[in-house]
């Protein structure tokens, strides 16, 4: 049998840090908020109005001031970002030239009208003008809404047009795969009749041709005639950091706020506790910074710490299934953070591939985003890390702003265990409980909720307050449900198992089931989707389609393209579903409600025994028909 626990840390052991949060979180998250720079302390740690949480009142801090000017005090000359390109490029950049660059777009911002609490739109790929962006933004106290590069056109109209964005950040192109990504003409497609925004700062990146219309304008034009003097704005505690979209269960992606000094807090030591970077150190995030791991932790947590890290645009299996390894042995990466889909499918190339590069300045491991099966993590474990290097599987969300769930061996040096996310982060409160809210014993599957409000807690939806209430705060009146299940062991280990709702995670992605259905249902061939989705040995999860086509569409290799195109454009490439079914009519409850796990079943080639105690009991037999006309049905709809 497998082993089920290894010990392997940093040699740290403080036990202190989490006796003082289980005494007091509030008093523990105030030290902890004293390690960072603030222009005005606060008066009051924490003010809660359930569910609504603000932390250090009273104080004043930037967000740019904490993870560049404190640095360069010390030692401008440190390298910040060792960037490369896809094609093999690299720049090399370090705090003071980043706070230079930084000084520079941000007086730009300001020359394009920008004011404090101003939302500003990003949308570039991995470049150091990216993270350039961001805290450009921060330091005049504007709220960055990045956008991650890989979305389509309709993505950036919806999520422009709830921001309500008067900048926005482009490129000329990215490069993915040898290929060149056109962002300015996607963001043209996007804006066309938006008139609210009235810039376009446009980064000549890939140097291809662009066309420049009236709002737009070249960021080098721009930026290199900008003065490198910019103070930085001191911002309340509470004031919005930025926005990052995110899906829920519900068609449009919800604006996830986050605050300035809470987050700040969260990010800054759970950065230390997970990785406890020291100058030594090259760290690696393999995030791109379009979501919030990258906020977080290529951007915040790092740069407060003043860490040296690698910075990559491009793909890690490009052009060779080595690329990241041979990155390893270029920069000497110590600590490597990762997600379990590149895992998976770096497993899949065997263990020659990594043999054959040197990976022993690998000190530190980490996992993020989904859940780590545990062969993978022994693989990750064993191959790369060679027993030597601790793993962390860290569990957290966009809303959590920073890390919940963790081993942290910054902090202590504790048994891991292949599979689990190990225990919650001191001053977080994280609790297992069943249907009516009640705690459940070790061992038994239930709901992850978390009892008291953290600093990185997301302020509100932009916009939505009530909608922040329904859907975090309404399953539990008291508690935030993140909508996972989870276990809790004897140990007090919490095992991730997945969504509890009707959202997927393919490839770490988050995507709605509803989205995508309405993604379908915008084309004039289709009457009715649903989609649903199912283990994917790579991807953790692939989605699968039922359609319900309109009279007179006819189903065949041409209207499938064409609908792949539909949802790459309406919802972005990830949400192309792996397969589709065309049905006459679709499952559903007597409530109307579709009966998404017999969907599952069906596309999981599952025998009905496996469905009919799923579901309300009295619809076992509607279940049972459903099923056999289902199976029936998609067994004729399969294009040969
Ligand atoms: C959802 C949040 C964490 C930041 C990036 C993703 C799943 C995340 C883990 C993990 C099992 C995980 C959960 C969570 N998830 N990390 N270590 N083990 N599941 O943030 O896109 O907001 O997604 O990702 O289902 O709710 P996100």
């Amino acid at each position: 049998m497998a082993k089920d626990s290894f010990t392997v840390g940093l040699g740290n052991n403080d036990s202190l840090t989490r006796k003082l949060a289980e005494e007091d979180y509030v008093k523990f998250w105030e030290k902890e908020a004293e390690k960072l720079q603030w222009s005005e302390k606060w008066s009051k740690s924490l003010e809660w109005d359930p569910p609504f949480a603000r932390w250090f009142v009273g104080g004043r801090i930037n967000a740019c001031y904490n993870a560049l000017d404190v640095t360069v005090r010390k030692n401008g000359k440190k390298p910040a970002i060792l960037w490369e390109g896809e094609n093999g490029t690299s720049r090399t950049l370090t705090y003071r030239d980043l706070l230079d660059y930084v000084c520079r777009a941000a007086n730009t911002l300001k020359s394009l009208g920008v004011r404090k609490g101003d939302r500003v739109t990003i949308y570039l790929p991995m470049v150091p003008e990216l993270m350039v962006s961001l805290l450009a933004c921060a330091r005049i106290g504007a709220v960055h809404t990045v956008i991650f590069s890989g979305f389509s056109s309709q993505s950036i109209r919806d999520r422009v047009s709830d921001s309500k964005s008067k900048v926005i950040i482009t490129a000329d192109g990215g490069f993915r795969r040898g290929e060149i990504i056109k962002l300015k003409r996607i963001v043209d497609e996007a804006i066309s009749d938006l008139d609210f925004v009235e810039s376009v700062l446009v980064l000549e990146h890939a140097k291809i041709p662009v066309e420049m219309g009236r709002r737009d304008k070249r960021w080098a034009d721009l930026v290199n005639a900008a003065s490198n003097i910019c103070e930085p704005e001191e911002v309340e505690s509470t004031h919005p950091l930025y926005i990052l979209y995110t899906s829920g269960t519900t068609g449009k992606p919800k604006g996830v706020l986050h605050g300035t000094g809470g987050y700040l807090v969260h990010v800054n030591s759970t950065f230390k506790w997970l990785f406890d970077v020291k100058d030594s150190d090259i760290y690696f995030c393999t995030a791109d910074i379009g979501w919030v791991t990258g906020h977080s932790y290529v951007v915040y947590g790092p740069l407060m710490h003043g860490a040296t890290q690698v910075m990559y645009e491009g793909a890690l299996v490009y052009p060779t299934p080595s690329r990241i390894w041979e990155m390893v042995e270029r920069y000497k990466i110590t600590v490597l953070y990762t997600t379990p889909t590149a895992l998976r499918m770096l497993m899949k190339y065997g263990d020659t591939l990594s043999d054959s590069k040197d990976l022993s300045s690998l000190r530190l491991l980490g996992s993020v985003g989904e859940p780590i099966n545990p062969e993978v993590w022994l693989w990750y474990f064993r191959v790369i890390g060679k027993e030597r290097c601790p793993i962390v599987d860290t569990w957290w969300q966009t809303e959590t702003g920073g890390t919940m769930i963790s081993a942290l061996p910054g902090l202590e040096t504790a048994p891991m265990k292949p599979g689990s996310a190990s225990r919650q982060v001191p001053g977080i409160n994280v609790g297992v409980v069943d249907e009516n809210g009640k705690d459940l014993p070790p061992g038994k599957k239930g709901y992850l909720v978390i009892k008291a409000p953290w600093p990185g807690m997301l302020l509100s939806l932009w916009g939505d307050d009530e909608k922040y209430k329904t859907v975090y705060w309404s399953k539990y009146p008291k508690m935030y449900y993140p909508g996972d299940f989870a276990i809790r062991d004897e140990d007090g280990y919490i095992w991730m198992l997945g969504r509890a709702d009707d959202v997927l995670k393919v490839a770490g992605h988050r995507l709605g089931t509803a989205e995508i259905e309405s993604g379908f249902v915008s084309h004039g061939a289709v009457a009715e989707a649903a989609v649903c989705g199912i283990p994917h040995e790579v991807k953790g999860e692939s989605v699968i389609s039922f359609l319900v086509l309109k009279e007179g569409a006819a189903w065949d290799i041409r209207l499938r393209d064409e609908l792949v195109q539909h949802i790459r454009k309406t919802v972005g490439p990830i949400a192309v579903p792996d397969q589709f079914y065309v049905v006459s009519k679709l499952p559903k409850t007597r409530s109307g409600k579709i009966m998404r796990r017999l969907l599952k079943a069906v596309a999981k080639n599952e025998k009905i025994g496996d469905v009919s105690t799923l579901e309300d009991e009295a619809a076992v037999e509607e279940i049972r028909s459903a099923f056999k006309e289902l199976e029936r049905e998609i067994e004729g709809s399969k294009l040969r």
